[in-house]
């Protein structure tokens, strides 16, 4: 009895490994045809505002991949540093780049003893979805393959391995460009890179791999011949969106690749209640979080993580990067916001500059040419004209006349300023930090405040004024 629960157990514990699943990302290549001058990395180029290495990595997360090797090269630090706080993410250094197969192969130490199925992703293809390996991992499982692979069709095959079938419709063999025969050159069927593949197998076949003759280099490509000589099978699925498979090697593939994923950020966004007047010339990055009932008018560009509560409009040529807006904000054209929390129903611009660390809050209101910097604009307060506010800490009610200035700074330290609650700031007024202003107080407009002002006084600073007549005709006698 005892025997046969253990070997219950046993067989429990043995189906949970097999089901594991880990993930080999491949980003040791240079990527020298991206030109380069500061040698960053290819993968750490970004579409939708973050890295191509980032989109693969998130499949591999979201699908639940442990371990996560990802084979670095060129650059490998500076791909380390932006990616080492992800969980269940290990790096194996790639020294030279002989070829994919030994990129994979580099990644061996880190997937020891483990059994289940390895999905490898090319760290230069960002356009893959979820959905998309999912299928290729149930046609694996399903067909029970040693190695699947996502293969697709194009007019223009140059550069691609090409797939080659058997009659049964299983993989045969991949032949890279450089030995392509003549008759081979129309074949339409290529691969992706996409594999999902058998891990102690894998390893143990792509020892096996000889050098190209040609090339120099380890291909991967060479696993489904070796496979099948062995006697496994290897399956292609085809997908059926090219785009998903589009590698990024250069500049101009880098902008095609952003294009698509902009075409499919907006559509999403539009089909979950999002009204855009242009859609072609709106920008969103892949982290921006929209509300339904948005309205976002041309040239609008939505930036790294951006989040815009329900009802807002955005006009024209605004840009917000990293900026939390709550609901029915309205945010008039040209104006420019970063890293800062705007709250509901407040309204900013036209030409407004809001920096970062500020937070205007509800119902408050900010015109054209006032730039706020690390500034608190209280509940339903108003800086409607020309105005620079910046290390201030502004109470409700508040208004702030045209041409404010908080001179916050003495060539060396900044200061703050406290304009309390309902307080009253007259046109042209100068407050030289650091300031106090309190609750109901009056500046009178011109005034230079370099003294805390007390609740509900008035203090003005201007000399009084006199006429001297006649003056004007004295002038010209001279
Ligand atoms: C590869 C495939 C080709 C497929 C195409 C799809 C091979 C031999 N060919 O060609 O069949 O149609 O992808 O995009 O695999 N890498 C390393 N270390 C190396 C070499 C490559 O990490 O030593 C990485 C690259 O960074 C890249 C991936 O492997 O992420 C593929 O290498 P790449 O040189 O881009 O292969 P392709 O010529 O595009
Ligand atoms: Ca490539």
């Amino acid at each position: 009895m005892i025997f046969q629960i253990a070997w219950v157990l046993f067989l429990f514990y043995k189906a949970r490994l097999m089901k594991k699943r880990a993930a080999i990302l491949l980003a040791a290549g240079k990527g020298t045809r991206m030109k380069s001058a500061s040698g960053l990395p290819k993968v750490l180029h970004e579409v939708g505002g973050d890295p191509l290495l980032a989109y693969p990595l998130q499949i591999a997360l979201e699908l639940h991949c442990d371990p996560i090797v990802i084979v670095v090269g060129h650059g490998g630090e500076k791909v380390r540093d932006r990616f080492k706080r992800h969980p269940h993410v290990y790096f194996s250094h790639q020294k030279q780049q002989l070829g994919s197969a030994h990129a994979v192969l580099s990644a061996q130490k880190a997937l020891q003893n483990f059994e289940g199925d390895v999905l490898i992703l090319s760290g230069d293809v960002p356009l893959i979805q979820k959905k998309t390996i999912q299928q290729i991992l149930k046609i694996h499982q399903q067909q029970k393959n040693t190695l699947s692979l996502g293969s697709f069709k194009t007019k223009n095959p140059q550069g691609y391995g090409r797939v080659l079938r058997r009659e049964d419709g299983k993989v045969l063999q991949i032949i890279e460009q450089g030995d392509l025969t003549d008759d081979q050159l129309n074949l339409d069927e290529v691969n992706g890179g996409i594999y999902i593949a058998q891990a102690s197998l894998l390893f143990a076949t792509l020892k096996k791999i000889k050098k190209n003759p040609k090339k120099n280099e380890f291909f991967f490509t060479d696993l489904p011949f070796l496979l099948n000589r062995m006697g496994h099978s290897v399956g292609a699925v085809l997908i059926s969106d090219p785009t998903e498979l589009m590698g990024v090697n250069t500049r101009l593939e880098l902008s095609h690749a952003e294009e698509v994923l902009q075409e499919r950020i907006r559509r999403q966004w539009m089909l979950d209640g999002v009204t855009m007047l242009a859609p072609h010339r709106t920008q969103i990055h892949s982290q921006v979080q929209l509300s339904s009932d948005c309205e976002i008018h041309p040239d609008v560009a939505l930036l790294g993580a951006t989040r815009v509560g329900e009802g807002c409009v955005i006009e024209q040529g605004a840009i917000l990067k990293n900026v939390v807006l709550g609901s029915k904000v309205i945010i008039h054209a040209y104006s420019h916001l970063e890293n800062c929390k705007v709250e509901s129903e407040a309204v900013l611009g036209p030409f407004a500059r809001i920096r970062p660390d500020t937070l205007i809050k509800k119902k408050a209101r900010v015109g054209n040419f006032v730039e706020l910097k690390k500034t608190i604009l209280g509940e339903g307060s108003k800086a409607n004209h020309l105005s620079y506010l910046g290390d201030a800490s502004i109470g409700k009610g508040v208004n702030i006349g045209a041409g404010t200035i908080t001179c916050n700074y003495d060539g060396v330290h900044k200061f703050k300023t406290v304009i309390e609650d309902g307080a009253f700031i007259g046109s042209d007024t100068q407050l030289v930090a650091p300031v106090h202003v309190g609750k109901q107080a009056y500046v009178g407009a011109g005034t230079t405040i370099t003294q805390d002002v007390p609740a509900s006084a008035l203090a003005i600073s201007r000399t009084p004024q006199k006429h001297v007549l006649g003056y004007a005709q004295r002038k010209k006698k001279e």
